[in-house]
């Protein structure tokens, strides 16, 4: 496995991959990886004969009071664990290099309506620093395939959308969450909580889940169901953010009449902020 820092570098080993008609893949990660980006890139092997995983913390998607300064930055575990993982190279820019006039001189990629709500609305302007970096990474590398986790729910559906309206040619694959054995999601932000607000957090997904069995049961109050949520939340000791049920396709407030669903939540433990989700069909 051979990590690579410029573009330049990178775009002439692919091409020798390319020579010999190998398909290449894209896993996008910001680093500090977890058993969750692992399983990414082991999806990334099945359908790929080269795994490019990208380490880069993005500054233009993080908000002005956000953690990008604490964000963990830990390239020498990464690197052992891709190699053990079966990565075949890593793409580590710089940010000078990925943004050499500036964030505020910077194009960007605004993907409307799916931006909208949940995440998007917490987190002003994040959804096109995602946008416009993945959009940027799929043009540096132009993978054949790139593999996202659906623990990001909404940032799945903005890069979807981006591909199919800007046709860029990378097939996208979303794979499923990784969670720990109580349930909560496996996240680089896992690490920021204390051993109190870790015993606290599987409470997100315990109240997705009594909120799924709810609903595939036939309740379809969904303002009365997220209030519940909401305060259960609330009595567990988290500030909860949203609590919402969507139409899984749209993202749109569900309706009575929609079959896919899809559960969303973002809530606080101190300062850390969390986020998981879960889908049914009915
Ligand atoms: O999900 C992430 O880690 C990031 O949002 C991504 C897709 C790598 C873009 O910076």
């Amino acid at each position: 496995m051979r990590t690579i820092h410029t573009l330049k570098e990178l775009r002439a080993v692919l091409q020798g991959y390319r020579q010999q008609e190998k398909r290449i893949g894209l896993v996008p990660t910001m680093g500090n990886l977890h058993e969750g980006h692992l399983a990414l890139v082991g999806y990334a092997r099945q359908a790929a004969d080269v795994v490019v995983t990208s380490i880069f913390v993005n500054p233009m998607q993080f908000g002005a009071n956000e953690d990008l300064d604490s964000y963990p930055r830990t390239l020498q575990e990464d690197q052992d664990k891709l190699q053990a993982a079966g990565n075949t190279l890593i793409f580590a820019p710089a940010p000078d290099d990925v943004y050499p006039d500036g964030l505020a001189n910077q194009t960007q990629v605004v993907v409307p309506d799916v931006s909208d709500g949940y995440c998007g609305a917490s987190r002003p302007g994040h959804f096109e620093g995602v946008a416009t970096v993945v959009t940027m990474l799929f043009n540096m590398i132009q993978p054949d395939l790139a593999v996202f986790g659906e623990k990001d729910f909404q940032q799945l559906a903005v890069i979807r959308k981006l591909t199919r309206d800007l046709f860029i040619p990378v097939e996208i694959i979303g794979a499923p969450t990784v969670r720990d054995d109580d349930g909560l999601a496996k996240s680089s932000r896992n690490g920021y909580l204390s051993s109190d607000e870790r015993s606290r957090a599987p409470v997100i997904h315990q109240t997705l889940q009594r909120t799924a069995e709810a609903l595939m049961e036939g309740a379809t109050d969904y303002a009365e169901l997220e209030q519940q949520a909401l305060a259960a939340l609330t009595r567990a000791g988290l500030r909860p953010d949203y609590f919402n049920i969507a139409n899984s396709l749209t993202l749109k407030p569900a309706r009575a009449e929609d079959t896919q669903l899809t559960i969303l939540a973002a809530a606080f433990l101190g300062t850390t902020r969390l986020i998981d989700n879960v889908s049914i069909q009915r």
